[in-house]
């Protein structure tokens, strides 16, 4: 009698199907585990402490700062002084500014430090710049004198605060 008739001998085939399900079984809690570890994540928002800023106080809140004529005077010694590498809403000139309606470094800082900053500015050589690119003194215009760069923060808190969508500004 040929092995194949025998009725007590257990089918080959069927004897490596189980071990497959089985082996499938056990590897497929991994499976699952390993595709919720590798599940992609959205990347956290930078952690950002805003500093108080002292033109913001001073005008009684970010609602009255861009209305007031600080803030106009501000817009326009950005625009003559800074909108060339930094686009007239602090958004960035490719490979010439950085964005600054979304800086983390101003957001950061008090007035006063924004202040020292924009005095010495950031050059290539510096370590911390981020860019490859000259941050100038001033902004390349020597003549800026304190009361100018204050309104320059001022048109900066702004465009950080209509960034972060807490103010519209005004047209124009
Ligand atoms: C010639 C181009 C140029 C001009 C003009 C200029 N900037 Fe900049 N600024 C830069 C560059 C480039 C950087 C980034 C430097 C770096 O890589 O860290 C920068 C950085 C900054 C930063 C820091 C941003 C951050 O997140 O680190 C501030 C604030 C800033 N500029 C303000 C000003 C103001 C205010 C003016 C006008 C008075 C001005 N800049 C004019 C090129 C310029």
């Amino acid at each position: 009698m040929a092995n194949s008739s025998n009725p007590t001998r257990r089918d080959p085939y069927a004897l490596r199907a189980v071990m497959l399900v089985a082996l499938f079984l056990l590897t497929l809690p991994g499976i699952i585990i390993a595709a919720l570890i590798a599940e992609p994540k959205p990347p956290a928002p930078p952690k950002v402490e805003l500093a108080e800023s002292a033109v913001v106080r001073e005008a009684g809140g970010m609602e009255a700062l861009v209305a007031s004529d600080l803030y106009r005077q501000g817009r326009q010694q950005f625009i003559t002084n800074c909108t060339a590498c930094h686009g007239e809403h602090g958004e960035a000139k490719p490979n010439l500014g950085k964005d600054i309606a979304h800086s983390k470094f101003v957001a950061e800082r008090t007035d006063d430090e924004v202040m020292a900053y924009i005095k010495v500015g950031r050059r290539v050589n510096d370590p911390l710049n981020t860019t490859g690119v000259d941050m100038p003194p001033k902004g390349g215009n020597p003549a800026l004198n304190d009361a100018q760069i204050r309104q320059i923060i001022a048109y900066i808190r702004a465009l950080q605060a209509h960034a972060r969508g807490e103010v519209e500004l005004p047209a124009g």
